[in-house]
C-alpha cells in the first residue's frame, strides 16, 4: 500500500491554489468530474512504472530523456498529420541522439493532455478590450470575444477525449510499424526534403542502414528484436487542472497504490510548485514519475524540500528537475542547485528546459524565442553538468513537427519579419522541425564529450 501519510485524492482542496479558473457554475463542474471518473484511465499504472524505471536509467547516467512536443495542444488544430509529424520528428531527434551520441533515448511526449497553461495575469487587453487570459482548451477557448474566456467545465471531457485517440495513434504508431529502424530514411519530413538538417539526417540513415544490414547478414531481425520493430513512446503534461487530474487517479489493482492515469509523467509548473500549494500536495500523493520546474528564483532550500515531498524515498527515475533558467542565467543559478543536490545525496535527473527563460516580445507584437539563445542555455546546461562531474540528463522542448515560424533564427532562417507567415501556436513559441533536428544533432555532439570523457576517466582509472 501507499506510504504516503495524510494524502488523498481530494486533499490538494485543502491547500491554497493559484493558476486555476473560475467556474460559474460549480454543479456543471461536479457532473463533469463525476463523469470523468467513470471513463476508462488513459495509461496504465505499469506503463508509468516502467517508464520511471528507464528514467531512472537515465538519472544512473546511462540514458538519456527526450521531452518534447506543442506549448499547449489545440481542439482546432487536432488532426492526425500533426500528431504523426511531431512523432515523427521525435523519432528522428531520438535516433539522432541514440546514434550520434550512443546512448539510449527515452521518448517522452508533450502530448495527450497538454490542455492548461499557467499564465502570467488573470486578464489581457486585446485590441483595448479586457478579457480572461486564455488558458489552455482544457479550460477556454482562445477567440478574443468575452463569451469564449468564459471557463466552460464540457471542455474537460472533450479535452479527455482527444488525449485518449490522440495516445491511441501514438501507441499504433510506436508498436505498429512505423517506428521500425528500416523506417529511418521515410521518418523525413517532406518539407525538409531539401535543407541542410535534412541532408546531415540522410547521411546518418545511411549509416544505420548499412550497421542494419549487418546486423541481418548476422541473422538479427526486426522480427527477432522487438526493440528494432517497436518503440516505447510515453505521455506528459503540466499537471495544472486539479478537477481533471484527480478525476483520472485510480488505485492501481497490482500494487494498491494510487496513480494519475490521465499521462505516464506530470510534471508541476515554475508557478505552482509552492511547498505548501495544491499541486505538490496532489502530486506527491500519485506514483507517477514527476518533474518539477526550476526557474530563476528556484532556491537550493526550496529544491531540497521539494525533493523531501514529491521523493521522501530517494528512488531514481521518481523526479525530474526541469531547469528553465534562460540563457544568461544558467550558468549562474544552476550550480548552485546541482551541488546542493549532491551534497545532500539527492536522486534527481536534471533536464533542461531552453524555451521559457527565453521567451521575448518583437516589436510587431509576436511573442518569441531566438535560436541562438536556446542553443546558448543548453551549451550553458551541458558545460554545469560538466563542471560539477554531474549527468546532463535530458531536455524539455517546445517543438512541433510542422514548418512553422515561430521561433527566430536556425540554419532555415526564420526572421523577425517572416514570424507572421506561419505562426500558428495556440501558445508559446515552438522550434520547427527544421530547428529540431538542428538541435538534436547539437546535442548528439554534446553527449559524445560527455561519453567520451567518462570513457577516458575509466581508462584512466583502471592503468
Ligand atoms: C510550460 O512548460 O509550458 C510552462 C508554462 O513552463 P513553466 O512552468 O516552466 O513556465
Ligand atoms: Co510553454
Amino acid at each position: 500500500m501507499s506510504e504516503t501519510s495524510n494524502w488523498a485524492p481530494e486533499s490538494w482542496k485543502n491547500r491554497p491554489i493559484v493558476q486555476m479558473p473560475d467556474y460559474l457554475d460549480k454543479d456543471a463542474l461536479v457532473r463533469v468530474e463525476n463523469r470523468l471518473r467513470g471513463y476508462p484511465p488513459l495509461v496504465f499504472a505499469g506503463e508509468a512504472r516502467s517508464l520511471k524505471r528507464s528514467l531512472a536509467q537515465v538519472s544512473e547516467g546511462h540514458a538519456f530523456l527526450l521531452q518534447g512536443g506543442d506549448c499547449a495542444e489545440s481542439f482546432a488544430d487536432f488532426h492526425p498529420d500533426t500528431i504523426r509529424d511531431t512523432f515523427r520528428i521525435l523519432l528522428q531527434m531520438a535516433v539522432v541522439l541514440t546514434f550520434g551520441g550512443s546512448v539510449p533515448v527515452v521518448k517522452v511526449g508533450r502530448m495527450a493532455g497538454q490542455f492548461a497553461k499557467p499564465r502570467s495575469a488573470p486578464t489581457e487587453v486585446i485590441d483595448g478590450v479586457e478579457l480572461l487570459s486564455y488558458r489552455g482548451d482544457m479550460i477556454n477557448a482562445p477567440e478574443a470575444t468575452e463569451q469564449a474566456r468564459v471557463a466552460d467545465p464540457d471542455r474537460l471531457v472533450q479535452a479527455y477525449n482527444q488525449a485518449a485517440s490522440t495516445l491511441n495513434l501514438l501507441r499504433a504508431f510506436s508498436q505498429g510499424g512505423y517506428a521500425n529502424l528500416q523506417s529511418v530514411h521515410q521518418w523525413n519530413l517532406d518539407f525538409l526534403a531539401d535543407t541542410p538538417q535534412a541532408h546531415r539526417y540522410n547521411d546518418l540513415a545511411n549509416r544505420i542502414d548499412e550497421a542494419m544490414s549487418f546486423m541481418f547478414a548476422c541473422g538479427v531481425t526486426p522480427e527477432l528484436v522487438t526493440q528494432m520493430r517497436e518503440t516505447d513512446f510515453y505521455t506528459s503534461h503540466e499537471a495544472l487542472h486539479l478537477n481533471y487530474e484527480q478525476a483520472l487517479t485510480r488505485i492501481d489493482s497490482t500494487t494498491g497504490d494510487w496513480y494519475d492515469c490521465s499521462a505516464h509523467m506530470l510534471w508541476i509548473g515554475d508557478r505552482t510548485r509552492q511547498i505548501d500549494g495544491a499541486h505538490v500536495e496532489f502530486l506527491r500523493g500519485v506514483g507517477n514519475p514527476l518533474g518539477v520546474k526550476a526557474g530563476p528564483s528556484m532556491s537550493p532550500d526550496d529544491l531540497l524540500r521539494l525533493c523531501d515531498i514529491l521523493n521522501p524515498n530517494n528512488e531514481p527515475g521518481r523526479l525530474t528537475v526541469i531547469a528553465r533558467m534562460g540563457a544568461d542565467q544558467v550558468t549562474e543559478k544552476l550550480p548552485t542547485l546541482v551541488r546542493a543536490i549532491k551534497a545532500e545525496g539527492r536522486k534527481v535527473l536534471w533536464s533542461c528546459d531552453p524555451m521559457h527563460g527565453n521567451t521575448e516580445k518583437v516589436a510587431s507584437g509576436y511573442k518569441t524565442r531566438n535560436f541562438d539563445r536556446i542553443l546558448a542555455e543548453v551549451r550553458g546546461f551541458f558545460a554545469v553538468h560538466a563542471a560539477e562531474g554531474t549527468h546532463a540528463g535530458g531536455v524539455h522542448f517546445e517543438l512541433t513537427g510542422q514548418n512553422v515560424t515561430e521561433c527566430i533564427g536556425g540554419t532555415s532562417a526564420v526572421t523577425e519579419e517572416t514570424l507572421s507567415e506561419r505562426y500558428e501556436t495556440a501558445c508559446d513559441p515552438r522550434l520547427n522541425a527544421d530547428q529540431s533536428l538542428e538541435l538534436a544533432f547539437l546535442l548528439s555532439g554534446h553527449l559524445k564529450a560527455e561519453r567520451d570523457k567518462a570513457r577516458g576517466a575509466r581508462r584512466s582509472h583502471a592503468k
